[in-house]
């Protein structure tokens, strides 16, 4: 199995032709995400020299329509602003496009019969990459007509170690543990576990990778890498936009859903992880599951004690004044969908004892920043005393994902004089300055990871069923109404969240939550 940190240049990794399937082509993550994706995978000659894309969705849309669109998403949406005509050319004249209801079985004939005539006119076999970017309602049906048009073959046997037909399913993957585990199992139906790439496009962030490199490439960090060293560890996920045009899709789910169960728990993951026996895919998915095993699973009382969570009221943010989210079209003028929640939990385990971990996510917050932050214990001594040592504050090291990918470690220092005073500086590590480059795009990675067949950077059904089951206390608690349910607190939009958030750090640890 292959190396996730490899390049995808290097000589093992001779990605087979292939052929990109996207159901839902018309859609917002397709113009947003996938396309610019693959458009840059392509300025970067990352492609395989054998690629098509093939876009099937219900509008009646010519070859060239459906080009004429996915350009503008990508002169809308790409990290490389000015588009490469040259490049872009040939790209989309490998794009082509398939008119069809996903409840049609004719139109999946005229996709098998499309497929067929790339393979033919390259001369190659191409292997089959289905991309679900549709509402999760399709998943099953499309899985199904699929298999029924003999589209999710995995080739012939002892052909290669992986299966030529690839399907990757979009978040959410389920809604509860209950709807996770039906939504597998009839996946199943249609094709073998190998063959499914559920995407956490968390997972394909550069500064979410180099976690692990971090931790395990460096020799002096795995040491003080647990509870003697560690007082807790800070996980951040703020965004500064609201719920926007997807209210139909939010107001049903909440942040817990949207971001907690899955892009925060993996960060979680990478955290507290054991060394994996290799980087390979089922070794590395293998330990990230025994962390959410190990997780604390909180009961109502602690549930009750350890999470908050809010809804945002109109504010500002960056000088625009804002809605509240009961007041964004779409959204139910009765709900109780949190946009922002706070807990802390514990990992049960020898390596985390005592250490509480605590999660913050949240939407229209005072700016978009994704950190990681370990709060490392204070010296045991205190040598330097007297008017500065107030300023004696524990070291930080902290993983910014997002705006800024890059490193930093907090210390303290002497600053220059006479006198022996302390102050705080940082260690950093940025990628624009160290690469000289900016940093490709999570869904570039993954596209490319399941085109190599390597599922390193997927989530395993174990994984999102053990994360499920560990938000299910709060769930049920919030939507069982009772008496004793916790509030929805407001916070003003372009704040850092409520009161209450900060009162669930400063009860352990003396003070709120990091200024980030
Ligand atoms: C998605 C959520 O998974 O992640 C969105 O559904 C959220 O609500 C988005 O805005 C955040 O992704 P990123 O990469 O901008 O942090």
């Amino acid at each position: 199995m292959a190396n996730p940190f490899e390049s995808a240049q290097s000589s093992s990794f001779a990605i087979r032709p292939s052929v990109v399937v996207i159901f839902g082509a018309t859609g917002d993550l397709t113009h947003r995400k996938l396309v610019p994706g693959l458009y840059n995978l392509s300025v970067d000659g990352h492609l395989p020299t054998h690629f098509s894309l093939v876009g099937f969705a219900r509008r009646e849309w010519t070859d060239a329509e459906l080009r004429a669109s996915l350009l503008e998403g990508v002169e809308k949406h790409s990290r490389r602003r000015k588009i490469d005509q040259a490049i872009w050319n040939e790209f989309a004249s490998h794009c082509h496009y398939v008119v069809g209801g996903f409840r049609d079985p004719a139109a999946y004939e005229v996709l098998k019969s499309k497929l067929n005539e790339l393979d033919k006119a390259a001369g190659v076999e191409h292997d089959r990459i289905f991309y679900f970017a549709t509402s999760p309602n399709f998943f099953e049906l499309i899985a199904g007509m699929l298999k029924d048009v003999g589209l999710l073959e995995r080739g012939r046997e002892g052909y290669r170690e992986a299966p030529r037909s690839r399907v990757i399913v979009e978040k959410p993957f389920g809604r509860d543990l209950s709807s996770a585990r039906e939504l597998n199992t009839a996946l199943l139906h249609s094709m073998d576990e190998d063959q499914i790439y559920r995407i956490d496009h968390y997972l394909g962030k550069e500064t979410v990778q180099n976690l692990l490199v971090f931790r395990f490439a460096n020799g002096i960090f795995e040491p003080i890498w647990n509870h003697k060293y560690i007082d807790h560890v800070e996980i951040s996920v703020c965004e500064s936009i609201g719920v926007g045009s997807r209210a139909g899709y939010f107001d049903k789910a909440g942040i817990l859903r949207d971001i907690v169960q899955n892009h925060a728990l993996q960060l979680l993951c990478l955290v507290g992880l054991e060394p994996p026996v290799a980087f390979e895919a089922d070794a590395v998915r293998d330990e990230k599951v025994k962390v959410l095993r190990s997780v604390h699973r909180l009961n109502a009382a602690e549930v009750r004690q350890n999470v908050v969570r809010a809804r945002y009221l109109a504010g500002s943010v960056a000088g625009e004044k804002v809605n509240g989210y009961l007041a964004e079209e779409g959204v139910d003028p009765d709900s109780e969908t949190e946009t922002f929640v706070a807990m802390r939990l514990a990992i049960d385990n020898w390596r985390w004892a005592g250490v509480p971990f605590f999660l913050r996510a949240g939407k229209r917050l005072a700016k978009r920043v994704t950190e990681i932050s370990i709060h490392f214990r204070s010296a045991p001594h205190t040598l330097f005393q007297g008017e500065d040592l107030e300023l004696l504050r524990p070291n930080i090291l902290s993983f910014e994902i997002q705006p800024d990918e890059g490193i930093s470690l907090r210390i303290s220092s002497k600053p220059p004089g006479p006198r022996v005073r302390v102050q705080e500086v940082n260690m950093d590590f940025s990628y624009g300055t160290s690469f000289g480059i900016e940093p490709p795009e999570a869904y570039e990675r993954l596209l490319l990871d399941c085109m190599r067949a390597d599922p390193t950077l997927f989530t395993r059904n174990d994984e999102i069923e053990e994360a499920w089951d560990l938000v299910s206390p709060l769930l049920s608690m919030w939507e069982s109404k009772e008496g004793q349910t916790p509030p929805v607190y407001g916070y003003e939009s372009g704040t850092w969240g409520p009161k209450a958030a900060d009162e669930l750090l400063q009860r352990e640890i003396g003070r709120g939550w990091r200024r980030l």
